[in-house]
């Protein structure tokens, strides 16, 4: 028998982007479904983007050279003409270049970068993801809403994306910053059976996909996985993860993994040591290419560590050998408001860091590292 012991986790990060508000309020969300509800004021971070926006949004790929007649669209997706404008209205607010009104029929000016279930399904098709995407125009925080809906019986696989945050979390009472369609702002339900040992596998098994998922999109880009849980590009983050569960003793019950990627960014404050994809390569990257590669390759770690009997220690040996952090790095430890200095020596069969400090090896299970 199980102790019923309820532990929320959440794995380390270690940058310190600002503080969210003293208090967080409880959000109640369920997993978003089909829903055609317009907006209400003020419950506007609840909602999920209209199905029917995805479906305007394809036709209109489909026809990118043509313009589509306001009829047409309206039968597509069960509308009128009238509502249909509205919509069009709300692509727009979106950020969406559409062309014309209800009298001469639509054409998409440029194919949107917007995370929608409808643009990405097709991508993630085959993987845990493709059957529960859910897409938010604006949400306080995704792995808020993705816990809520775990809690509520949220399957596993599913997901929560984006445009914006309005209380992005990051490690501890960190916020993480989520300006409008600039990064990724994605989390996902898992329910693996694992043990809650064996969820910083799962974290770091995150990390290595982000890590792929960029190399795939440009195979110049090589972020450096600094253990646990973020990824630097010339020393500066690209890319934090959040891991939050809730086990019981023995058993994990669900797990939420939030990944929040610095896409388009256009810069950051000068304190901040943050970068963008955008900022590194000197071009715009496709969100949507990003992020279908993102859950495929998250898809292909998942399926490995929950299935694979040696996958743990691959992934603990992959993890060692694409980050620069895990061997021979003189390291600053800062843990439960106790600090040490030392020098990096590998993995446990945990994931946890080794740090030798004189003739001594500690164990770090969690906290802040950074270099010395
Ligand atoms: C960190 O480095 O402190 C972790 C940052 C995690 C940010 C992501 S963005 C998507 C998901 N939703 C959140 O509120 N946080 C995570």
């Amino acid at each position: 028998m199980s102790l019923p012991v309820v532990v929320s986790a959440e794995f380390a990060d270690n940058l310190r982007i600002g503080k969210t508000g003293t208090t967080r309020k409880q959000e109640i969300c369920r997993p978003a479904t089909a829903s055609r509800t317009p907006t209400k004021p003020g419950s506007h971070q609840l909602q999920p983007t209209d199905l029917r926006l995805g479906s305007i949004v394809r036709l209109l790929m489909q026809h990118a050279t043509v313009v589509v007649s306001g009829t047409k669209i309206a039968q597509e997706v069960a509308s009128s003409r009238s509502e249909v404008w509205r919509l069009i209205q709300q692509l727009r607010g979106l950020g969406v270049n559409v062309a014309g009104h209800p009298a001469t029929g639509y054409q998409l000016r440029s194919v949107p970068d917007l995370l929608l279930p409808e643009i990405l399904r097709p991508m993630v098709r085959g993987t845990i993801f493709d059957s529960h995407l859910h897409h938010f125009y604006k949400i306080s925080s995704t792995n808020t809403a993705a816990m809520s809906a775990a809690a509520d019986g949220g399957a596993e696989g599913t997901v929560f994306l984006a445009e914006e945050q309005t209380a992005g979390r990051g490690r501890g009472a960190n916020a993480w910053q989520s300006p409008r369609s600039t990064g990724i702002y994605c989390s996902v339900i898992l329910r693996p059976t694992l043990p809650p040992s064996e969820v910083l596998v799962l974290s770091l098994a995150a990390g290595l996909a982000v890590q792929a998922a960029i190399q795939q999109v440009d195979s110049r880009v090589k972020a450096d996985l600094k253990w646990p849980n973020d990824l630097l590009i010339d020393g500066k983050k690209i890319c934090g993860i959040l891991t939050e569960m809730n086990a019981e003793a023995t058993r994990v019950r669900y797990i939420v993994v939030g990944i929040g990627i610095n896409v388009n960014q256009a810069g950051f404050p000068k304190d901040l040591p943050a970068t963008s994809l955008r900022l590194v390569t000197g071009s715009e990257w496709s969100r949507v290419e990003l992020t279908g590669a993102l859950l495929k390759s998250l898809d292909r770690e998942y399926r490995q560590l929950t299935q694979d009997p040696d996958a743990r220690a691959e992934i603990l040996e992959r993890f060692s050998e694409n980050s620069s952090w895990i061997f021979g790095k003189k390291v600053r430890i800062e843990e439960n408001g106790f600090a040490f200095e030392g020098v990096t020596e590998g993995l446990d069969e945990r994931g946890f860091l080794r740090v030798r400090t004189g003739h001594d090896v500690r164990i770090v299970l969690s906290g802040t590292v950074r270099e010395k």
